[in-house]
């Protein structure tokens, strides 16, 4: 008998229908700037007070956003598997954890810790508004920027290990709201695919991944989960 071992890769188009913008939907868009021009070291360098202005509007909407059935229909499958469930998340908003997810991997970190680059200070910063930015490390008082993965910055490599054992060991990986575009996450379903998984998408629209896939729930997130759930 095949043990059923799932992975769910999720990305931002879990949280669409939590009202927090996709990265790359034109909603997406704060004010005229795309979230690949500031999403970036060389961004948060150049003008650190514009990145954090950014990331407090994202913030504030995330603070009023609240999980979505497509994030508790993912914590009904964790409570029905057990140890042979696994999440990761490209998301830094949280929702996973909010709903009651805990066998969670967030590739990217997030939004809401903050790391001082000078003394390397990683604490919890829940402000959607400040009186001073860019903000100061409250232990050294150095420049703090969020605790996320940027565009050209690499992933925490244990972080990454985790996530190739567990795509190359799943019986099932299912790849749902996320374009499949970003490395390395984007090689986590071929990874699975090729150490003899089904790969199971679920995303209204298509991806790179769409051609490799063995199933295709073109849904959002929160009936497509569902209807995950009711397949297995
Ligand atoms: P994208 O904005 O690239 O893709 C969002 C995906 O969600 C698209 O494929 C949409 O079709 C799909 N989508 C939209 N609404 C949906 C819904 N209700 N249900 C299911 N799917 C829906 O966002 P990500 O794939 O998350 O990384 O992007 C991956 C990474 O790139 C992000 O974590 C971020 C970004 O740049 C970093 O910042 C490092």
């Amino acid at each position: 008998m095949t043990v059923l071992r799932v992975v769910v890769l999720t990305g931002s188009g879990i949280s669409a229908e939590s009202g927090i913008p996709t990265f790359r939907g034109s909603e997406g868009l704060w004010r005229s700037f795309s979230p690949e021009e500031l999403a970036t070291p060389e961004a948060f360098k150049r003008d650190p007070t514009l990145v954090w202005e950014w990331y407090l509007w994202r913030k504030s909407l995330i603070a009023h956003a609240e999980p979505n059935e497509g994030h508790n229909a993912l914590v009904k499958l964790e409570n029905r598997l057990g140890d042979d469930f696994f999440l990761i998340t490209q998301n830094v908003d949280g929702l996973h954890q909010k709903a009651g997810s805990r066998r969670l991997l967030e590739l990217h970190g997030n939004i809401w810790r903050v790391r001082c680059l000078s003394c390397s200070a990683v604490y919890c910063d829940y402000r959607t508004e400040m009186d001073k930015l860019p903000p100061s490390c409250i232990r050294c008082g150095g420049l703090v920027r969020p605790d996320v993965v940027w565009f050209g910055e690499a992933i925490d490599e244990k972080a990454l290990e985790v996530a190739f054992r567990w795509s190359s060991s799943c019986s099932i990986f299912v790849s749902a709201g996320t374009s499949a575009v970003v490395y390395p996450a984007a090689e986590l379903p071929y990874i699975a695919k090729r150490s003899g998984a089904k790969l199971v998408e679920i995303n209204p629209e298509e991806t790179p991944i769409s051609t490799i896939a063995d199933v295709i729930i073109r849904e959002p997130a929160s009936r497509g989960v569902k209807k995950l759930l009711e397949m297995l």
